[in-house]
């Protein structure tokens, strides 16, 4: 059984991280394409430099073009290496570009297509994210699900009757969570170098429609200063939002820092107060890590952390982010639930493509 993974941003990198490894103890032989959509040195090298993931046997290096030039030249790059490397299998990764460029490029040669957190849906269809993910679930033959959620989320579109198999594997998430945060300790000094001692907040921001919406991202500037007033912001920040907040006027008040590797962002993960961010990762990292989080968007694909008050939204086109961030600090958010699996997702999906 011949896999090709295609990854191409940051999250499918340690995703893949975590399933690459029970694919090889399957015996399940993976070839890694990597679109390059990132490519600085802390967007990609990092995670395969620290995670130990395979060297990816091909680079692309499509990147920094509109959604449609991009889309358009992947699927044209993998298509080209599909053909030479003739897979049983073409596996991805989340709702990116690089996602849907894999997904479309194999089945359109027939060869049947695995999708890690398959049946996520933010029901808003502005998101490029959203129009990546269904696109992708409907030409997936092996739907691997973190949730129950999602696997309803399927079957409400009717992938009951699609000839596809669908799996409640937990979330692969969790495991890389689990793995990379028995270990981050003795490989990361972020805690020394920036001096962290106090209780902080760590936040993140990158999504399209606070980057590219001047009211959000004003709004967002705004309350992190404030929050920073009374509580330090750590802010790791994404490059395309560091170049749009370089060319803004808002002054910002908190901590800037470069985008940073895994071990380090679980060691913030782990010694923080708070999570403030409208990343999907990193909402549920906070419950791995048990901090409450406020997430910055009008709603969210992980509703069973809302629905359990561990993280509350937060939609800076018309609320208060330092309001939710005071209301976060004030509870006692129960993180005894599991909502994620038990750290054995990636497993479960290297035995059931083990078995096919
Ligand atoms: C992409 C995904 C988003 C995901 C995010 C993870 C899509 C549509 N979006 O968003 O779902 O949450 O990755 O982080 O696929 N840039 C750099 N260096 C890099 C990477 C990006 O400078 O290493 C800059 C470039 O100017 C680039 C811009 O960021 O044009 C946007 O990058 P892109 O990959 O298109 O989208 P993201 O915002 O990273
Ligand atoms: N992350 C990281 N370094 C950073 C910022 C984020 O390692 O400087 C990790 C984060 O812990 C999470 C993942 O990147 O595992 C989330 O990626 P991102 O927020 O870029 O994308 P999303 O999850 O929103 O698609």
């Amino acid at each position: 059984m011949k896999i090709l993974t295609v990854v191409g941003a940051r999250p499918q990198f340690i995703k893949a991280a975590a399933v690459s490894r029970k694919l090889k103890e399957f015996g399940l032989e993976e070839v890694i394409l990597h679109t390059g959509q990132h490519f600085d040195q802390n967007m990609s090298q990092v995670f395969f430099d620290e995670m130990e993931i395979p060297v990816p046997n091909y680079n692309l290096n499509i990147n920094s073009l509109n959604h449609g030039a991009m889309t358009g030249r992947m699927l044209e790059g993998i298509e080209q290496i599909l053909l030479k490397e003739e897979p049983n299998l073409l596996m991805v990764y989340g709702d990116t570009n690089s996602t849907i460029a894999g997904a479309l490029a194999a089945q359109k040669l027939h060869i049947p297509v695995a999708h890690v957190e398959a049946g996520l849906r933010s029901f808003n269809m502005n998101m490029p994210e959203e129009i990546n993910r269904i696109l992708t679930d409907r030409i997936s033959n092996y739907l691997f699900c973190p949730t129950q959620t999602a696997v309803q989320n399927l079957k409400n579109e009717g992938f009951s009757s699609f000839n596809c198999r669908i799996e409640n594997t937990g979330d692969v998430m969790q495991d890389a969570a689990m793995y990379y945060g028995a270990r981050s300790a003795e490989k990361s000094s972020i805690v020394n170098s920036l001096n962290v001692s106090s209780p902080f907040v760590l936040a993140t921001f990158h999504r399209q429609e606070n980057t590219d919406n001047p009211k959000n991202l004003v709004s967002i500037i705004e309350s992190l200063n404030q929050i920073h007033a009374e509580m330090r912001v750590i802010v790791p920040l994404h490059p395309r939002t560091k170049k749009i907040v370089a060319s803004q006027e808002t002054p910002v008040k908190f901590d800037v820092i470069d985008p940073v590797g895994y071990f380090d962002m679980v060691e913030l993960l782990k010694r923080c107060a708070l999570v403030i961010t409208d990343s999907g990762g990193l909402q549920k990292e906070a419950f791995f890590f048990q901090k409450p989080c406020v997430t910055m968007r009008a709603e969210t694909e992980w509703t069973e952390l809302i629905d359990n008050d561990v993280n509350v939204l937060s939609n800076p086109e018309n609320s208060n982010v330092y309001d939710a961030w005071k209301l976060m600090l004030s509870k006692k958010p129960n993180f005894s639930v599991n909502l994620y699996g038990n750290g054995k997702a990636s497993e479960r999906i290297a035995q059931i493509l083990a078995n096919i």
